[in-house]
């Protein structure tokens, strides 16, 4: 399976993402995290994608791009993947398309995750995760067993950096400027799905096995 997951910051593409590649063995590639770690790591492509980050900002297109060139590419690859967080502009779906041209491969599924703009502020500002396993939660709706702290390896969990009130705020504004008009892009092909995104994980979950059977 070749999957793209697009919906707003907050919908729960990396939530269910984790759910489903795990079920399919296959890898989730988030430009998202990939982005992260390379700021963490100060990389040069950190250091330039970090002022975008900060402020809810695209990234440019020709870092992303050269991103996912080269990690769809690697072994673990090869049997599928799932891309969270990618494309989020038409020339990101462009330059997809083109690639896997060119690669010989094509996608199965592109899933849409909907959820209105009111529930996505809430979850955005609520999430926290375990900088030392990766594991998230949120603090209202799905909170850890001891507050602070992760369930999976104790460690402490942090808020990100862009899941502020204000950046979160700016973050759906580039959405609905830049990545919606992508749904234009993709919904006529007939492997697209919208899915709503709203209830609990387990409902969103079924929903999306429905949407890949
Ligand atoms: P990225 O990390 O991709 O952030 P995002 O798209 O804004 O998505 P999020 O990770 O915030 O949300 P999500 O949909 O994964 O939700 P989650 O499952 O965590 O990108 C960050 C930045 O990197 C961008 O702003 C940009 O600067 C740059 N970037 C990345 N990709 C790029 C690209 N292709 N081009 C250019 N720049 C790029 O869930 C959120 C919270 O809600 C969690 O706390 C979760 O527990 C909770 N939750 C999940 N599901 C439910 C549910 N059903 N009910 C209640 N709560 C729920």
């Amino acid at each position: 399976m070749r999957l793209v997951f697009m919906g707003p910051p907050g919908a729960g593409k990396g939530t269910q993402a984790r759910r489903i590649c795990e079920e399919l063995s296959i890898p989730q590639i988030s430009t998202g995290d990939i982005l992260r770690a390379a700021v963490k790591n100060e990389t040069a492509m950190g250091l330039e994608a970090k002022r975008y980050m900060e402020a809810g900002d695209l990234v440019p297109d020709s870092v992303v791009i050269g991103i996912i060139r080269d990690r769809i590419q690697e072994p673990d690859a090869q049997g599928g993947y799932l891309l969270d967080g990618f494309p989020r502009t038409v020339a990101q779906a462009e330059a997809l398309d083109a690639l896997l041209e060119e690669l010989g491969s094509g996608l199965d599924r592109v899933i849409d995750l909907a959820v209105p703009d009111s529930d996505l502020i809430a979850r955005l500002t609520g999430r926290r995760t375990c900088p030392a396993c990766g594991w998230g939660c949120h603090v209202l709706f799905a909170p850890p067993k001891v507050e602070g702290k992760c369930d999976s390896c104790g460690g402490d969990l942090v808020q990100r950096a862009d899941d502020s009130e204000a950046t979160a705020k700016n973050r759906l504004a580039t959405y609905h400027e830049q990545t919606s008009p992508l749904l234009d892009y993709y919904k006529s092909r007939p492997i697209f799905r919208a899915i709503e995104g709203v209830g609990t994980v387990d409902e969103v979950y079924q929903r999306l096995q429905g949407a890949l059977a």
